[in-house]
């Protein structure tokens, strides 16, 4: 066995649990030199019909269903037996030799998150078999896809209050964010998202709105409507030392496909019936004159193609209009949103997909047709942080990671904190 050898020398599977309590899938990948790389992978609460399967044991008798013994067993088998020996530094090989392997479109015969857990571990082990931070791997691997060079920290956008399938049950949109403006530093960005969450949480506990935290560390309080949730967060500014406009602004993701009526038609509380599609478009606009809003993820379902269209005529010059359950993190959606017009920013999250080289592609996709990337986690999270690695790694705009708040969003934040003192110059 050579010492520098960057061959697969074992991979190994497990079965862990995410911050939902759900089991997920973590990989380790060993190296014939010894170097090795673990990935686990997220999972989302609010999943989109396009997207990769993950594949669940469905077993009642083990964590409601929700098991992935079947996935481990894969990588530890299957998979297993064809990546040992390969080269670790190979990245596409791999990938491809893992897509193959599973022969299907969505990846449901092995599993997104079984292929995925191995290609995010295998460029783990790669990185450090190079001696290298993973992000520089991953720059590195990127640069075929679309030459990138790193000189910043993505902007990351902060979900202060969690509603729809993440909170509590009474609101319908699923996240309400602060944005920092973009020319602040990370690190500034950073101190503002806190500050924010801060004196949102002195607010509810004013108003008496009894507050826990939802999936992803935001408040998920016991408010009425989706418009009070917006006047929540713009009181939390105002009692902040920032200002909305200049320093701050609003961002949504509606998740809208979690409120559509069964017969048609979009159903919130803030509306008595269900609106139409035109209706609803006519509902947000207004929404974003009164509230200027920064970005609004999901406005329609994944299907409202037509209407995606229209909405982005409408306010798409002044409002980042993008696309997470509409495109799931597919290249032919995403470039049927590019013909069509119908947004102008990507939500992209790796097991959207279900690897690291088609994430590349897809982000490449995006950047070369002007469109914005916000690299993502899910609901579901671990305490990995790979994800911010990688969004520094192929230079997204922003990045979603949760509320600045509980441990598995805050490694994402405090990755990016030792990567911007590694990256850039001090002032
Ligand atoms: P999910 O939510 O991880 O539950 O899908 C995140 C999102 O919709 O952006
Ligand atoms: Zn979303």
């Amino acid at each position: 066995m050579s010492e520098i050898s960057t061959k697969v020398y074992a991979v190994l599977a497990r079965e862990i649990l995410d911050s939902r309590g759900d089991p997920t899938i973590e990989t380790l990948v060993v190296l014939e030199s010894g170097y090795r790389g673990v990935a686990s992978v997220p999972a989302g609460t609010s999943l989109g019909k396009y997207e990769s399967v993950e594949l669940r044991d469905k077993d009642p008798k083990r964590y409601g269903g929700m098991g992935v013994l079947k996935a481990v067993a894969f990588v530890n088998g299957e998979i297993a037996a064809k990546l040992k020996g390969m080269e670790a530094l190979n990245q596409g090989a791999i990938d491809k030799m893992l897509i193959d392997l599973d022969g299907t479109p969505d990846k449901h015969r092995l599993g997104a998150n079984s292929i995925l857990s191995v290609s995010l571990a295998v460029a783990a082990a790669a990185a450090n078999a190079r001696r290298l931070p993973l992000y520089q791997h991953i720059n590195d691997l990127f640069q075929p896809f679309i030459a990138t060079k790193m000189s910043r920290i993505p902007t990351p956008t902060f979900n202060v209050i969690n509603g729809g399938k993440h909170g509590a049950g009474n609101l319908d949109f699923q996240e309400f964010h602060i944005v920092p403006a973009s020319n602040k530093s990370y690190s500034e960005a950073l101190e503002i998202g806190v500050a924010i969450y801060n004196s949102v949480k002195q607010i509810l506990k004013y108003r008496n709105a009894v507050y826990s935290v939802g999936y992803e560390g935001g408040f998920a309080p016991n408010l009425f409507t989706n418009l009070d949730a917006l006047e929540i967060l713009a009181e939390g500014i105002k009692s902040s030392p920032y200002t909305f406009g200049v320093d701050v602004f609003f961002g949504l993701d509606l998740a809208a496909n979690s409120f559509m009526h069964e017969r048609g038609g979009y159903q919130i509380k803030d509306k008595p019936g269900t609106l139409t599609s035109p209706d609803f478009i006519r509902y947000l606009t207004e929404l974003h004159k009164k509230y200027r809003l920064l970005i609004l993820e999901d406005p329609l379902s994944e299907d409202d193609w037509e209407h995606w269209a229209l909405l982005s005529k409408e306010i798409g010059h002044e409002v980042l209009v993008v696309g997470d359950d509409l495109l799931a993190t597919n290249p032919d959606r995403l470039k049927r949103a590019i013909k069509e017009g119908v947004c102008s920013g990507i939500l992209a999250k790796p097991n959207q997909i279900g690897s690291l080289s088609e994430f590349f592609a897809v982000i490449a996709i995006a950047k070369e047709a002007g469109i914005r990337t916000i690299v993502s986690h899910r609901s579901g999270e671990t305490n990995d942080s790979f994800v911010a690695d990688l969004a520094v790694g192929v230079q997204s705009d922003y990045v979603k990671f949760g509320a600045p708040a509980r441990g598995e969003r805050v490694a994402k934040y405090n990755r990016l904190l030792q990567i911007e003192s590694e990256i850039i110059p001090k002032k």
